[in-house]
């Protein structure tokens, strides 16, 4: 038995069949490639969809772990532990100003601020969420309720109570969900699993001065879209908006599983002493991942990159739209880049990975590539050769060539 069949063998047999597993086992990893058990080599365009934003061991990281982890790895939050203090600071400082809670994942960080927004509502009785359609915010109940995809809902209802839908970037249809029970509205600036869709600038200041008219905190979801990725420290500032509050997971500690709420004046107080924790939240170790995360992206000038090679990497596969039957649109912000199709993703993703190359099929018809901040100029352009040779051979030859 191969490796690779005597690890399915063992899925099969004791992990829950909550994922559609790809059938490769990844054994190792380095900058913008991974490799499988049988030594074959990968661009790796998917970064644990959104979380690698470094590329895999970035040396930075990996030293600030071991050093770390050979320190002290847990204390308890009844005490304070100075990474906690330093990351915050941090974090704070990159939103000019505000107060952090830390836990371990997207889903948990988004409970923490639906939690915020009931907190600070019950008085008014104020306790309904709106968040809109195709978003995604995670597996946990209130996180699900929130998510604005039947899909994920389906076979767990009933769904907990006080969550809204509006249509997603339809100011209006916003407008029309507020009602006298509305604590806050939750919002991707750039929504990851709904198909890489990025909110309009108006939609997202026409959310900002709805949440000041009625009092209401504007949350947004940058779990996904945060951290530079966008060619932004964050997906809210290309529509120049504050959120009340915003949440963190992902790519903060670079495969160090981390959360974070960050939140501005109206927000940063509202948790008093007994109302929210986490036991395992803003370790010292989870921190000194993140704020390894931190300083290189800036040393590295990486957000700056994010958006310079995302406009290159969008403009050549601008360049097949049209010239390839069933191509139908590219979108995104930065390296957070969607190739919409007219048909379903898969095949061609499976097929990418054939040639060398993870991207992540989304919202059926949507091929979504998350490559490293940190990916070369030579990485990048190997994988758009990978990509235009897969859609050539997927959706026939360059159409100037197939019509004389
Ligand atoms: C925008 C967004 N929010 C929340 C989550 C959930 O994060 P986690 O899986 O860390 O709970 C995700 C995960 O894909 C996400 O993309």
């Amino acid at each position: 038995m191969t490796i690779t069949a005597d690890i399915a063998q063992k899925y099969r047999q004791h992990i829950m069949p909550t994922y559609a597993y790809s059938g490769l086992v990844l054994t190792r990893g380095k900058g913008a490639r991974v490799w499988d058990a049988d030594g074959k080599v990968y661009l790796d365009f998917q970064t644990g969809i959104a979380v690698v934003g470094l590329g895999h061991c970035h040396p930075e990281v990996t030293r600030a772990v071991q050093e770390q982890a050979a320190r002290l790895v847990h204390v308890s939050n009844l005490h304070y532990n100075e990474n906690q203090a330093l990351l915050a600071e941090k974090l704070a400082g990159l939103f000019s100003g505000g107060k952090c809670f830390f836990c371990n994942s997207g889903a948990e960080a988004n409970e923490a601020m639906i939690k915020l927004a009931r907190l600070r509502g019950q008085g008014q009785g104020r306790f309904e969420i709106i968040s809109l359609t195709q978003s995604f915010h995670g597996r946990t109940l209130a996180a699900l309720a929130a998510t604005g995809q039947t899909k994920y809902q389906t076979g767990f209802e009933p769904m907990p109570e006080g969550f809204r839908h509006a249509t997603f970037n339809d100011l209006e249809s916003v407008r029309a969900a507020v009602t006298d029970k509305t604590s806050a509205i939750l919002v991707e600036a750039v929504q990851g699993e709904g198909g890489v869709v990025p909110g309009q600038q108006d939609f997202l200041r026409g959310l900002r001065a709805l949440c000041d008219e009625r009092d209401l905190l504007l949350l947004c979801d940058e779990v996904q879209c945060g951290m530079g990725r966008t060619g932004r420290w964050f997906g809210f500032e290309h529509a120049d908006i504050r959120p009340d509050a915003f949440s963190l997971a992902k790519a903060l500690g670079n495969g160090y599983p981390i959360g974070a709420v960050v939140a501005g004046p109206r927000a940063a107080d509202v948790f008093q002493p007994g109302k929210h924790a986490s036991t395992f939240g803003g370790s010292p170790l989870a921190c000194a991942a993140a704020l390894a995360v931190l300083r290189v992206i800036e040393a590295e000038g990486l957000v700056a990159r994010a958006a310079e090679i995302g406009a290159r990497f969008q403009e050549r596969l601008r360049s097949m739209v049209g010239r390839y039957e069933h191509v139908r649109e590219v979108r995104g912000l930065g390296l957070m880049v969607g190739l919409v199709l007219d048909q379903p993703a898969r095949p061609l993703t499976d097929r990418l990975a054939e040639m060398g190359l993870l991207a992540i099929p989304t919202a059926e018809s949507v091929i979504r590539f998350l490559p490293p901040l940190t990916v070369k100029d030579g990485e990048l352009d190997e994988a758009l050769d990978i990509i235009e040779d897969a859609v050539a051979e997927h959706h026939g030859a360059p159409r100037e060539e197939a019509t004389p």
